[in-house]
């Protein structure tokens, strides 16, 4: 069972991640998916994406979890049914969760990729990162940054919401492995803390929105 780390965030908030290494078949075991879900997997065309929503289930039942705990607003917005908050995110073959008995939480893994040297202006102001030491910093840093935005993304979830211009991270040092961000929207603005970490070519970063 590759149960790749857990990490307990605090009292009533955790991280689980999922290296996908075994067949469908073999994650299939034990997982029984509702209606819903049954539908969603049907359409998957692609075998990673079917092993990673299945992997999913396997991190849902670390905490007791089944998929049938589990409600998909309109947007797509994952919801526990028992009210704790949960936000899910899959890269390749890496996949997690995280849940929260009472905080909102939001959470990205994506690949460290060139790539993203290319879109960077279109989430952050580019030139902050000319200081970095070499094309690799700056790739890490630009996937923590834009992990960190799909994070906020995925608790904030108003349309609208511009990447670029209505989300800003904090600046930081790699070692640190955490910053905070703020969302400032409509006249109004909510503050995040952010953690993160890198591992095999991937970044994880998530998020958990201060209360008030
Ligand atoms: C919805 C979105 C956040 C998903 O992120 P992603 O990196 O594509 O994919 P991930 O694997 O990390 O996350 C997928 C999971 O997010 C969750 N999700 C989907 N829609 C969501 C939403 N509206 N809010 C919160 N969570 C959502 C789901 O749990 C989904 O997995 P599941 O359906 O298998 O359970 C992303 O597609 C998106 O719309 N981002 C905002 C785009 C944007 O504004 N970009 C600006 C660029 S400058």
């Amino acid at each position: 069972m590759p149960l790749y780390k857990t990490i307990t965030v605090n009292k009533e908030t955790s991280v689980a991640i999922w290296k996908v290494e075994e067949t469908e078949e073999h994650l299939w075991k034990g997982v029984e998916l509702t209606d819903h879900c049954q539908n969603r997997f049907n359409g998957m065309k692609s075998d990673l994406h079917r092993k990673a929503f299945l992997s999913i289930r396997h991190l849902l039942a670390l905490y007791n979890y089944v998929d049938a705990d589990l409600e998909y607003d309109d947007n797509g917005k994952p919801h526990l049914k028992d009210g704790n908050f949960i936000s899910i995110t899959h890269s390749h073959n890496f996949t997690a969760i995280i849940i929260s008995e009472s905080e909102e939480v939001g959470i990205d893994i994506e690949m460290q990729r060139d790539k993203i040297l290319r879109i960077a202006h279109k989430f952050t102001p580019f030139e902050e990162y000319r200081t970095l030491a070499n094309t690799a910093a700056i790739i890490r840093k630009l996937t923590i940054v834009w992990g960190a935005k799909e994070s906020l993304y995925k608790i904030y979830g108003h349309r609208g919401v511009s990447f670029l211009h209505h989300i800003n991270v904090q600046d930081f040092i790699f070692n640190a492995g955490r910053t905070t961000a703020q969302i400032i929207f409509n006249g109004q603005s909510s503050d995040y803390g952010i953690k993160f970490l890198e591992f095999e070519d991937f970044t994880c970063v998530y998020a958990i929105k201060n209360k008030n």
